[in-house]
């Protein structure tokens, strides 16, 4: 059986404290990934996103931890805690949640469906693998702010938090709003797979970033060096990671954003009657990625040699 997780919103939230992430010191050394690790380019997939929330300076509060960890189960646990968690069934924090607030609007019954013990126990154990698309990070918060935030009911206001992306925090294109860098998000979030959910076999199957037209994208060169060194510091740590797509091949139509969003490898023309495709220096730099297996954030592509489909191994 192969996971499905469909959850069309593009934010994850996180919260800790202290810079968890080891970023490695010997940061310019190239990283090697492990033999059988695989990687791809992604036309087409299925998404959860994680939120989370810590930048790590922020003392927070615990009532913004409990908030953070109440968003993390409601935006991706409300699909991942009945299928990896030791329990089954929907995160529990979300059963209670749903429930009072039912009760208090005069619902007769919780707004949660509940499941059988027969369901729970199908759902249970019934992936082969993780399936994980990620590209950036919220952070949270609860005070009284959230009191007539949202419509009454709904599903942010059964969450009771609000989420955020600190402003200072560096955009990958200034017109996708949502896109903020943030690796510590993804280490965060592929961690806390590993701790909650026993280290089942995770796949990414979208992680990237959107940029403007133009093929010098070297916010994307750096956003694949920060986001895969991440992933090798879980690695390192004992995650199962295995696979690793990036989003995308090539310029596509990006649901909300329409075509103004960019986020190829390669070029896509759209004026061009034969939508053009040229690559970008992210497709030299991932290309070299793929022939090496390794990290190697001091390599600079030669973008005067014309691209090649190489013979793979
Ligand atoms: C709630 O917290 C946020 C973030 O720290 C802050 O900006 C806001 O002023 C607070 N609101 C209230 C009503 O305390």
């Amino acid at each position: 059986m192969v996971l499905k997780i469909v959850f069309p919103l593009l934010i994850l939230a996180w919260s800790g404290n202290g810079n968890a992430v080891k970023h490695s010191d010997s940061a310019s050394e190239p990283r090697q990934f492990p033999e059988h690790f695989r990687f791809g380019a992604a036309t087409a997939s299925y998404q959860i996103e994680g939120a989370w929330n810590v930048d790590g300076k922020t003392d927070k509060s615990e009532k913004d931890n409990e908030a953070t960890e109440d968003v993390r189960q409601f935006e991706w646990g409300q699909y991942a805690h009945p299928i990896f968690s030791e329990s089954g069934d929907w995160p529990a924090v979300m059963k209670e949640k749903v429930a009072a607030k039912s009760l208090e609007q005069g619902f007769f019954s919780s707004r949660l469906p509940e499941f059988t013990q027969a369901e729970i126990d199908m759902i249970k154990g019934s992936s082969d693998f993780f399936g994980l698309n990620q590209y950036t990070t919220a952070l949270v918060y609860r005070n009284e702010s959230v009191n007539g935030k949202y419509p009454v009911p709904s599903y942010y206001d059964d969450i009771g938090a609000v989420l955020y992306q600190p402003e200072e925090w560096e955009s990958s294109w200034s017109g996708t709003t949502w896109m903020k860098i943030v690796p510590w998000g993804f280490y965060k979030f592929l961690t806390k797979i590993r701790e909650d959910y026993g280290n089942p076999p995770v796949y990414i199957l979208e992680n990237g970033c959107s940029t403007d037209v133009g093929l010098q994208d070297d916010v994307r060169v750096k956003c694949l060096k920060l986001y895969l060194d991440a992933l090798l510091d879980a690695i390192d740590e004992g995650s199962d990671i295995q696979m690793y797509t990036v989003w995308s091949l090539m310029d596509n139509f990006e649901w909300y954003e329409g075509y103004a969003d960019r986020f190829g490898l390669y070029e896509v023309d759209y004026n061009a009657e034969e939508r053009t495709r040229t690559p970008r220096k992210s497709a030299y730099y991932y290309k070299e990625l793929l022939r090496t297996r390794t990290l190697d954030i001091n390599y600079e592509p030669d973008m005067s040699v014309p691209m090649t489909i190489d013979e793979g191994k």
